[in-house]
């Protein structure tokens, strides 16, 4: 398109979109070029990204200590809720229906959905997808979760149960 004074005045739309039928593979082709070029680029952050939380997922050397509940609080068949070993994450303290006490993490290994204690069951239930899981171990029990629960290792001093460090879950 020309303009008055003898100018072009090509809007710059027209460099990308074609109105030319026959100038279209041409333009595809630059756009496919683009899209290519933009998915490498994002493909290459996004493994930059996963590195970079693998890094963060390592094994600790150390966990801190935390004083997490005081076991005679604590009936048969109910449950405490805190975080470790930081304030946002989740995690669950367990007396079971037969005394036992158990600690793991409270998000699923699914798609981290909270689970819960379900006391008549004697197990920690996921209500996103129904993942189940062993209140003793953590292990998946049934559904679609890939890994057991994170175990939180806690230890009885007194009346307190302090928190030590936390068990990966096993690949399934
Ligand atoms: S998020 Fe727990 S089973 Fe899907």
């Amino acid at each position: 398109m020309d303009a008055k004074d003898g100018s072009s005045t090509t809007p710059a739309w027209s460099e990308e979109f074609s109105v030319y039928a026959a100038e279209d593979a041409y333009v595809q082709r630059r756009q496919f070029t683009k899209f290519l070029v933009l998915t490498s680029f994002g493909m290459v952050a996004g493994q930059a990204w996963i590195w970079m939380k693998s890094l963060a997922a390592r094994p600790r050397s150390e966990w801190p200590e935390a004083i997490v509940a005081h076991a005679s609080e604590i009936a048969p068949g109910t449950v405490k809720f805190f975080n470790y070993p930081t304030d946002t994450e989740p995690c669950i303290l367990v007396r079971r229906t037969n005394g036992e006490l158990s600690a793991f993490s409270q998000k699923c290994t699914h798609l981290s959905c909270a689970v819960y204690y379900a006391r008549q069951r004697d197990r920690l239930e996921c209500p996103c997808h129904e993942g189940y899981f062993s209140a003793a171990s953590g292990r998946v029990l049934q559904g679609p979760p890939p890994r057991p629960l994170p175990r939180i290792k806690i230890e009885l001093r007194g009346d307190n149960v302090v928190a030590t460090g936390v068990i990966e879950g096993e690949e399934a």
